[in-house]
């Protein structure tokens, strides 16, 4: 009779064990085993146990979630069950933001006092001005977006009581509110304009463009179509389960620090290249392209190992990304109004001589989020070094609900990985006069993992 197990049989010893498999939702979807059952397989009684070795998590599931869902070979994406392509035709990233945390969307009234309480915690406290002033005029401003929500946490020393929930809700209307503000001051502290204050009149997006480009005028109107553009890219990023950000906030999250602490360790994590930063690696990379007529020549380096088409392939999906497609449509609605951005021409050949190539094909890399994100903030007037910022900002309401869903979830402790060790056994001290000259750094490894 089928069961619900895997019996595993330890050549070693000739043992058998049978272990309990646990699936997600779907019947063979997110179907697995605890790594701890692994550890009663056993060679003799003071053996440790196995361990399964994993390295970059390729496959291991760190947590149960009930936040994102993500089919990567299919090329899907719901948050809380709803399918990302109608959040994005008929959500609001606010409203959005309330589905991802809360795990319902709000009524109307629910979703009144939401807005309301974001609204009236987008001011920053004066002396944050003062961080700002700090940094370099060319200071990039997600290092300076990294170290003022760090600074948050000493200004809300009540955010370290974690496990009270009325704490933990006005810290998320702290985050979700302060982060555009402290993203368009980085910003205008890199132009040297005087800082913008937000604008309760306006939307979430629309505050934020003030913030970012008002000059001198009594009220600023933000452009309705590129308004609600960038209020479509922020949905599109609100959550994406346990990528790399998300790992690192849930990982300082277990050792309990406070909410501003985490949100900078996750920020930190998007920086890099691999992750949030390629947005704005992808605009370069099309910048040193330079013209279509190139594009051939460049898709040769990369198969030669010379560098990444970066904005292509994912860990996870293996299909083209469903963000790309939402982005790539919405792009034409803003080109109307800025016009076209010429790298545009050169990104869709790249896409075009990419998906008919067998080195692409055989390995299913295909547009991510970041691919035709950069092209339109370009295009609305951001630098590229805000890029980052752009994806930090939304993706905010999402380490949250990660956060908080790591907290409440019982099973959870301070996340600690366990190693393969494979340095020195034990050797002793040797005085500094008996060293062998020319003898630095660890030896090479005894025997493999
Ligand atoms: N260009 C060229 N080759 C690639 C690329 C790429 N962009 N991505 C993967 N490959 C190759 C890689 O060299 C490897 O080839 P081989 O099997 O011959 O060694 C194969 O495809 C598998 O790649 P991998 O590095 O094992 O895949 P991964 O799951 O570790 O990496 C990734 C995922 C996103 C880091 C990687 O695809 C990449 O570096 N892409 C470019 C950066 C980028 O666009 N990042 C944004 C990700 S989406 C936004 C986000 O979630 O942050």
């Amino acid at each position: 009779m089928a069961k619900d197990s895997i019996t595993l049989i330890d050549n070693r010893t000739g043992k058998s064990y049978e272990i309990a498999i646990s699936y997600g939702i779907y019947p063979l979807d997110g179907a697995a085993i605890r790594a701890s059952d692994l550890r009663q397989v056993k060679v003799s009684e003071d053996d440790f146990g196995l361990m399964s070795y994993d390295p970059a998590f390729m496959n291991t599931a760190s947590c149960q979630s009930r936040i994102t869902f993500i089919d990567g070979d299919k090329g899907i994406l719901r948050y809380r069950g709803y399918p990302i392509e109608e959040l994005a035709e008929r959500s609001t990233y606010l409203e959005t933001a309330y589905l991802v945390l809360y795990g319902e969307l709000p009524t109307q009234a629910q979703l009144d006092k939401w807005v309301h309480d974001i609204t009236y915690h987008t001011i920053i406290h004066e002396n944050i001005k003062k961080f700002m002033d700090g940094f370099h005029y060319d200071a990039h401003p997600m290092g300076m977006l990294v170290s003022t929500v760090a600074a948050l946490s000493t200004f809300y020393t009540d955010a370290k009581h974690i496990f009270d929930a009325e704490s933990r809700k006005t810290q998320t209307y702290r985050l979700v509110g302060k982060m555009p503000t402290l993203a368009a001051f980085a910003y205008r502290h890199s132009l040297g304009r005087p800082y913008a204050y937000p604008d309760n009149d306006l939307s979430y997006t629309g505050n934020f463009l003030n913030m970012l480009f008002k000059m001198t005028e009594v009220k600023y109107k933000p452009d309705p179509i590129l308004e609600k553009a960038l209020d479509v890219l922020f949905i599109l990023h609100a959550d994406h389960e346990q990528n790399c950000g998300t790992n690192a906030m849930r990982c300082v999250g277990s050792s309990q620090a406070d909410p501003y602490c985490a949100v900078a360790a996750a920020a930190a994590a998007l920086y890099g290249p691999l992750h949030g930063g390629a947005n704005e690696a992808v605009l370069r990379m099309l910048g040193e392209i330079g013209s279509k007529s190139k594009v051939p020549e460049f898709v040769k380096k990369v198969k030669a190992g010379e560098g990444k088409l970066m904005g292509f392939g994912h860990r996870v999906y293996k299909n083209y990304d469903p963000r790309a497609k939402i982005i790539k449509r919405i792009a034409d609605e803003v080109f109307e109004v800025t016009g076209k951005n010429p790298l545009l021409d050169i990104a869709i050949e790249l896409e075009r001589i990419a998906l008919e190539d067998e080195y692409f094909i055989k390995r299913k890399l295909y547009p991510n989020v970041d691919f035709y994100s950069g092209i339109i903030y370009q295009a609305m007037g951001f630098p590229v070094e805000m890029f980052p910022v752009l994806f930090a900002i939304p993706r905010t309401s999402g380490w949250i609900a990660q956060w908080e869903e790591l907290l409440l979830d019982g099973e959870q402790k301070i996340s600690r990985p366990r190693q393969v060790y494979l340095g020195e056994d034990t050797r002793t001290y040797i005085g500094i006069e008996q060293r062998e000259t020319g003898k630095t750094g660890p030896t090479s490894p005894k025997r493999a993992a």
